[in-house]
């Protein structure tokens, strides 16, 4: 695993995970689209919704870690898990339905979310 995320998770319940899906454009920048960010949200995404975690996802706008990313953060006040990969995504996933715990309905879900 390359992330931070157990260490993160467990010092406060988060109310929504951001994903950054920013990309930089010019020769040589680095960015959290450049290196998978998307495909890290979709399957957090589909693992939030499959699983009926209760916890908001939204894809993000650059939070100031593009060297470091792909960056995830857990809101509000998480620290910032970086390099995160798809790998880690099980793991992330498992995290947060331990410290969010799970919804019985879909209709229960955070709206933005049924439909991403
Ligand atoms: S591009 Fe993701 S933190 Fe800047």
């Amino acid at each position: 695993m390359t992330s931070n995320a157990a260490m993160t998770l467990a010092e406060r319940r988060p109310e929504t995970v951001l994903v950054c899906v920013n990309r930089r454009y010019g020769d040589g920048q680095l960015s959290c689209a450049a290196n998978s960010s998307e495909a890290i949200a979709q399957a957090l995404a589909d693992g939030i919704r499959e699983r009926r975690i209760a916890v908001n996802f939204e894809r993000s706008v650059c939070m100031g870690q593009c060297l470091r990313g792909p960056t995830i953060r857990f809101a509000p006040g998480g620290r910032f898990i970086l390099g995160t990969s798809l790998e880690d995504v099980t793991h992330l996933l498992d995290e947060l339905e331990a410290v969010c715990g799970t919804v019985e309905a879909e209709d229960e879900l955070p709206l933005h979310l049924i439909g991403s």
